[in-house]
């Protein structure tokens, strides 16, 4: 068994694509695609060093796009090394010019700006493009393609052929089949360039020769076999919180060192209904994880106790946690790693934020100080994987479907969606309304169809009528968002029956509740949680 773990290994990793990153917001879609190809690949950034490119060991290389100009004073370019290691590479949209501009060719702006739509016209034969046709269109049909950019190339370098135009762009891809380098000017990692996928997937499987063995299956008895290797006989502990991430970290160290793991969930006393319940269901129940729960919710009501300032109230939460996490650790004999779920997107975005280079910080980490301040060893055994891939291998591990797919939940849970002073009636009454509003999502087929969806309790009394009376009661929110990344998002335009039921019942069902809006906002500048 141990073998073929061993072999496992070696190989998903053997047949790897580095993807060299020129700041485009696309970047992290190229390495998504060609994970979904099959094939594990890595993003650096463009000004890699040589030695990082070469001991990173691809069997071939993408340079992606970039806001930059070729023709500015000193533009980002590939580091030499990218043509000289003799494997294929393919430059997109920037990533063309800086190739077509270092072998020397030419790249000028255009006169003609593409953004959006165009149509790809194959000008000669080539290994990239051959074949590939949209949908029910003939061989050698136009292709639908996304193009994004100002400058083109001009003329080509030696070595190059053109191997299709726009009608803007007469050198929309270049090709030198003998070196196997070839550039795209439109995005092929984009859903609207329409073979885009079979594209990327010529390239990486076909031209770099990639076999496609990055599945669930190989991806768990890869991690199963590194964390083995890692900790050894150690005992390692896992914040638990019943979240994608670290719901599947806790699984799949399970599945690897079994009673090694010791998980420690601290219900705050701001989950939703029943969470808590269910997550020792599914763990210390059903899967025979070690799970201790800590029922910390006097602790941290007494904390917040007053505080009505948002910032500060996550100040608390999250001290709160560490506090708490930290004393009954102390308890525990012999733990000398600390399991974190950071996943690829996060590695990227601080490797981005310490060079400058990422625009979004996330620091959303319940856990963030506490390895050194504990004297643990980190141990994360899904840094390399995107969210789609950690989805993938919780169905792989065991987990139920219901959990793996669950909308994201912040940290402080419902501490950012109690404005104002955080009380337990406040969170109690809260708790029951999100239950109906995401209770009658799911009995309805859409919760699905929405990213994330939630109630707010707002601390605004409002009159109503009932019976004979005038009665001053809380108003509540929902709000329901569609989103890729979380990062914008639209509100969910849910079908007015369906709002009508759900505010109904919450205001039939839920004491204290007279009223019950819809948050029509969206993001920017309305984030998704109310805070
Ligand atoms: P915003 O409100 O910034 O949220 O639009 C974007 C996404 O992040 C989630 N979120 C958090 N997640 N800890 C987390 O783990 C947090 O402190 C936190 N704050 C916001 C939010 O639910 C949404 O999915």
């Amino acid at each position: 068994m141990a073998a073929r773990l061993e072999s496992t290994r070696a190989d998903i990793h053997a047949h790897r694509i580095l993807i060299l990153d020129f700041g485009a917001q696309y970047t992290q879609l190229i390495a998504r695609r060609v994970r979904e190809i099959g094939v594990y690949c890595e993003i650096l950034p463009w000004d890699a060093d040589e030695e990082s490119v070469r001991r990173f060991g691809a069997r071939g290389i993408i340079l992606s796009g970039g806001p930059e100009s070729v023709t500015d004073e000193s533009p980002p370019r590939a580091p030499a090394v990218v043509f000289a290691l003799g494997i294929p590479v393919l430059g997109i949209c920037y990533g063309m010019q800086t190739m077509a501009t270092q072998l020397g060719g030419r790249v000028a702006p255009s006169a003609h700006r593409e953004f959006g739509y165009a149509k790809v016209q194959r000008t000669a034969p080539s290994r990239l493009l051959d074949g590939i046709t949209d949908g029910g269109a003939g061989d050698g049909a136009p292709l639908d393609v996304w193009m994004s950019h100002g400058d083109r190339v001009e003329s080509l370098p030696p070595g190059f052929v053109a191997i299709a135009a726009t009608a803007n762009a007469p050198l929309a891809a270049m090709a030198n089949e003998e070196a196997r380098f070839y550039g795209v000017q439109f995005h092929p990692e984009v859903t609207h360039t329409r073979s885009g996928a079979v594209i990327l997937e010529r390239f990486v499987r076909v031209i770099c020769g990639c076999d496609a063995l990055w599945d669930a299956g190989n991806i768990v008895a890869d991690a199963v076999a590194r964390v083995r290797g890692q900790v050894g006989g150690d005992s390692v502990l896992l914040a638990l919180s019943g979240g994608v991430d670290s719901s599947v970290v806790a699984a799949l160290l399970h599945r690897a060192i079994g009673p090694q793991l010791v998980c420690v969930f601290v219900d705050h006393g701001l989950l939703r209904q029943g969470e808590g319940d269910q997550v020792m269901e599914t763990f210390a129940r059903h899967l025979g994880i070690r799970v201790i729960r800590v029922d910390a919710a006097d602790r941290f009501f007494a904390a917040l106790g007053d505080e009505e300032d948002p910032e500060r109230k996550r100040k608390i939460i999250g001290r709160m946690f560490i506090e708490v996490f930290e004393d009954e650790s102390k308890k525990l004999q012999g733990v000398k790693w600390l399991a974190q779920g950071t996943i690829y997107p996060d590695v990227i975005e601080s490797a981005g934020a310490r060079t400058g280079k990422a625009h979004v910080i996330k620091s959303h980490h319940n856990v963030g100080g506490l390895p050194e301040r504990m004297h643990l060893r980190l141990l994360e055994p899904l840094r390399e994987l995107f969210k789609d891939e950690v989805r993938r291998i919780g169905l792989e591990l065991g987990l139920p479907r219901e959990m793996v797919f669950r909308h994201p939940f912040p940290g402080p849970g419902l501490g950012v969606r109690i404005l104002g002073r955080v009380s337990r009636e406040a969170a109690e009454l809260l708790r029951r309304a999100d239950a109906i509003f995401i209770e009658e999502l799911r009995a309805h087929d859409l919760y699905d169809h929405v990213s994330q969806a939630m109630a707010i309790f707002l601390p605004v009394r409002s009159v109503a009528v009932m019976g004979d009376g005038r009665r001053y009661d809380w108003v509540i929110a929902l709000r329901a968002v569609e989103t890729i990344d979380f990062m914008t998002a639209h509100w969910s335009r849910l079908p007015y029956d369906f709002l009508d039921l759900v505010a109904r019942r919450i205001v039939n069902e839920v004491k204290g509740v007279s009223r019950v809006v819809y948050d029509v906002s969206g993001k920017p500048p309305a984030t998704i949680e109310w805070e």
